[in-house]
């Protein structure tokens, strides 16, 4: 005898009418999963990241989760407050791994290939972006692609 949809049902099915006992699979799901994260925290409304006076002074920032993305909730030089996806736009690697601190200084760096940004976002710096000079030639750099990093699309690259 063949109970494998008993044991790894394929459709999540309510046994009662009532919300008290929910379904295991509602659980492990992947489907599920990715529709509640769309319904719950990517659509067009207000998710809460933390509170203003968990960062007081300017450059004081938070790490913290929506859905599933990282986020950075940071003060800005204009006192402002604004909450970052946490995503390099060179290779995707998240630049911030504090759960919180100060970035006044120095705006948030990239430990993969230290590319620099500031405390709203904006790409300001990349290192070797023209290469660098050895033997009388250069290696690596951008070839001109990335000629201003305040102006970077992804699609420069
Ligand atoms: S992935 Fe961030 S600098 Fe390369």
């Amino acid at each position: 005898m063949d109970n494998t949809s008993a044991v790894f049902p394929q459709h999540i099915h309510w046994e009662d009418k009532g919300t008290s006992r929910i379904p295991f699979m509602a659980y492990t799901e992947a489907d599920q999963h990715r529709r509640e994260l769309e319904r719950l925290f990517y659509r067009n409304h207000w998710c809460y990241v933390g509170l203003e006076a968990e960062i007081p002074k300017i450059g004081d920032f938070k790490r913290t989760v929506v859905g599933e993305r990282s986020v950075i909730m940071v003060r800005d030089a204009e006192d402002s407050i604004s909450v970052l996806e946490n995503v390099c736009a060179h290779r995707g690697m998240q630049f911030c791994r504090e759960r919180h601190g100060n970035r006044k200084a120095e705006g948030f760096t990239c430990p993969y290939h230290q590319w620099n940004y500031t405390l709203t976002g904006d790409l300001q710096g990349v290192p070797f972006r023209r290469g660098v000079k050895q033997d009388g030639k250069v290696n690596g750099g951008y070839g001109g692609r990335l000629t201003n990093p305040l102006t970077f699309e992804p699609s420069q690259l």
